[in-house]
């Protein structure tokens, strides 16, 4: 169908044009046509099973992304070309429907959620899932990472996670777990507030970016009673955007007035004091120079040269540019001069002999640094071989790290 309209369908061909800038502006200027006719799959085929579960939802209607991708589609997909389209697919939305009558509280929708995020993703597109590092965090531990940077806050700032002004950012937000759990754990007389001011999220999935404001958006509805738009999740390449130290970016593409670079020139203007999240890694992928490898980031990557790689004495340390020390080398330019780190990553840098450059300036960048390391590697641990001893059910070790930075700090 898309290829169809690709000959003769000029008001499709305008508005696909108009879809291309906005995601070159906000993921990647490389960003081409057939990545767009992918989003525009992933947005038809899913919106029916959202609208399904989530019919009280306004998400779809009010949406900023989601609102530019229906006009692309209204260019086509209506009447009887959609039904007969949909048709086809038709017995898997009955079962899907079927399920979702089953589903009645918001725990299970949230379940739902997660489901689709993983399994759908994994078997749709399984490069794609593995390069984003597509797997949902236990909440448990979104829960204990919450409560210790609370604990954190208080002890090194004599500040709480309640507190106006103190921003939360979760810069890879998935389903949106930690503002979700974020919601449940704030006081609910603060929560009105925070949620307009103090909470930030970004995804560059357009998936999981659908299903993290779904979710954060319905977890805020069921405490509060009642929809509020989440206006500060972006859709936009977390590692590129590094225009935090900039006055403002175009947000008037070509007579454009486009919402989500506005949202992230806003997420830029203000202080971030909390970042707090699960980085993506390649399960499968170990080495740097292996397929499916992740894209060159121009700006960190330097940063990383110039810090980690330049502090380090090993003779290779291509396998310092993870994305997960990409994250952190990210969020420490962000926090600038104080605030807390709170990620749950790849342990391999607490022991091996590659990362001795990234541990000092660890010590050098941070006043406080806080490991629990979860002993989890499975390779290096016959004892615990399997995947039940690892939070993620993988064989790759994790560690909770929390990195706190002082202003005021004595050294
Ligand atoms: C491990 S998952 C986070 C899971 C999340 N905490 C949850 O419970 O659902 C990592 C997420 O980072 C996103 N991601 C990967 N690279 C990114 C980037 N450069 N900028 C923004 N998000 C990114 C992926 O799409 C993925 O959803």
């Amino acid at each position: 169908m898309i290829a169809l309209q690709e000959k003769s369908n000029k008001a499709f061909l305008n508005a696909r044009y108009d879809f291309l800038i906005i995601c070159q502006h906000s993921i990647n200027p490389e960003i081409t046509l057939s990545d767009v006719n992918e989003m525009l799959l992933q947005h038809i085929l899913t919106e029916e099973i959202f609208t399904s579960i989530f019919s009280d939802s306004q998400f779809h209607r009010e949406n900023n992304i989601a609102k530019e991708l229906y006009k692309v589609e209204s260019t086509f997909f209506n009447g009887t070309t959609k039904r007969n389209i949909l048709g086809v697919i038709s017995h898997y939305y009955t079962v899907i429907k079927h399920r979702a009558a089953a589903i009645a509280d918001h725990h299970d929708k949230q379940v739902f959620l997660k489901v689709i995020y993983e399994n759908f993703y994994k078997a749709y597109n399984p490069k794609a899932a593995d390069r984003l590092g597509i797997v949902y965090t236990p909440h448990e531990i979104v829960q204990f990472q919450i409560e210790s940077v609370d604990y954190l806050l208080e002890k090194h700032f004599k500040k709480s996670l309640a507190d106006e002004g103190i921003k939360i950012l979760d810069p890879c937000t998935g389903t949106g777990t930690y503002l979700c759990d974020l919601i449940d754990y704030l006081p609910a007389h603060r929560l009105a507030y925070k949620y307009k001011n103090d909470m930030f999220a970004n995804e560059l999935g357009l998936l999981s970016y659908y299903i993290a404001n779904l979710n954060i958006e319905y977890t805020y509805q069921q405490k509060m009673g009642q929809y509020e738009e989440f206006n500060h999740i972006c859709w936009v390449d977390t590692l590129d955007n590094t225009g935090f130290g900039l006055k403002g970016t175009n947000t008037d593409l070509f007579g454009l007035s486009v919402e989500n670079t506005e949202r992230i020139r806003e997420q830029n203007s203000h202080k971030i004091s909390v970042i707090i999240g699960n980085p993506p890694y390649n399960a499968k992928q170990e080495n740097y120079n292996l397929q499916n490898a992740n894209r060159f980031y121009k700006e960190i990557d330097s940063r990383i040269k110039n810090s980690y790689i330049k502090q380090g004495t090993a003779q290779n340390q291509i396998v310092v540019y993870d994305m997960y020390t990409r994250f952190l080398r990210w969020a420490t330019d962000r926090l600038k001069e104080d605030g807390i780190i709170s990620f749950i990553i790849n342990r391999s840098f607490i022991d091996s002999r590659t990362f001795d450059g990234f541990r000092k300036c660890l010590a050098e960048e941070f006043d406080f640094v806080y490991i629990v390391d979860t002993q989890s590697d499975v390779r290096k641990n016959p004892k615990i071989s399997g995947t039940k001893h690892n939070v993620f059910g993988i064989q790759t070790g994790v560690a909770v790290l929390f990195l706190v930075k002082k202003k005021d700090s004595m050294h």
